[in-house]
């Protein structure tokens, strides 16, 4: 029976304070609001290439423009404090399933990242050298959690779900849904990776934990995933591969674009 789901305050997450800089072995993850004043979603919206403009502009509803305005602007601001690139001038492409990463040459030690958003929010994972995923979800997100689970979860998964208590049942839907879909994206080959193929830990854990599973076309063997508490209502995790590696929150306050950190990699 699974009883510990913890909810962290979001004051547990710094805020943003010193230069930026990553050192390989570590990860660092960025929460931000998705919500956004026109002062700073005028900023971010200067540092899309006209193709990211034109992409956000298709969205019919005015917040969805902003959320993918926030989300794409966001994610240069953050690559560019790590490079030194300017947000604008970033260069990203998209892997052999896009999956979003940033071109060649332009930080000395090749950096990966993930994007993940649900609701209001947004989770930002950045590493040197390894594969990465990290997925956010708002607990406002599914109304047929039971038909979710019972396709996506394992049988063990499954049945810790449906003996939670009801109180409890979101809470635990969203750890292991989180869980999963942070492997999902670390290992970038979407549903090539059945989601009921591999387990995830029963409990949150800080501390990285092994999964084992197998990925098409992929040499890496080792994954680990680890919960994020990023606020209430809200279920995040993280996966890396490779090694159990210490992670590092931050959160994407109003400092941070009037004071824009610098780094080096
Ligand atoms: C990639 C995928 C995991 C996205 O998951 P999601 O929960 O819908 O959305 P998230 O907000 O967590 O992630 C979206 C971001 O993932 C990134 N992404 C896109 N393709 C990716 C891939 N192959 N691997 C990893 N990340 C990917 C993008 O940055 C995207 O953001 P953007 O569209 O704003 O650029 C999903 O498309 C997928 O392939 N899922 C397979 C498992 C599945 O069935 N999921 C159902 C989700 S309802």
């Amino acid at each position: 029976m699974v009883t510990a789901w913890r909810t962290v305050p979001e004051s547990s997450w710094p805020d943003y304070t010193e230069p930026l800089r990553l050192p390989d072995g570590e990860v660092h993850v960025w929460l931000a609001s998705l919500d956004q004043p026109d002062s700073v979603l005028g900023i971010l919206r200067q540092s899309l290439t006209a193709t990211e403009q034109a992409r956000v502009d298709r969205y019919v509803r005015a917040v969805s423009r902003q959320q993918a305005t926030v989300s794409r602007g966001v994610l240069r601001h953050l690559l560019s404090a790590y490079t030194g690139i300017p947000a604008g001038q970033v260069r990203l492409g998209e892997g052999p399933h896009q999956k979003p990463l940033l071109c060649d040459g332009q930080a000395a030690v090749p950096l990966m990242f993930n994007v993940s958003h649900s609701g209001a929010r947004l989770l930002i994972a950045v590493i040197c050298h390894r594969e990465i995923g990290v997925d956010i979800e708002s607990f406002s997100r599914f109304t047929d959690m039971a038909g979710v689970a019972k396709r996506s979860f394992s049988r063990r998964e499954f049945a810790i779900w449906a003996a939670a208590d009801p109180a409890d049942q979101a809470a635990v839907f969203f750890h292991f849904w989180s869980h999963k879909e942070s492997v999902i994206k670390a290992c970038g080959r979407g549903l090539l990776v059945p989601l009921d193929s591999f387990e995830t830990p029963a409990e949150p854990s800080d501390h990285p934990t092994p999964v084992y599973l197998s990925v098409p076309d992929s040499d890496e063997t080792n994954w680990f995933v680890r919960v994020l508490d990023p606020c209430p209502g809200y279920a995040a995790a993280v996966c890396m591969a490779g090694a159990a590696l210490p992670v590092t929150m931050y959160q994407v306050t109003a400092s941070f674009f009037e004071r824009p950190p610098r780094a080096f990699v």
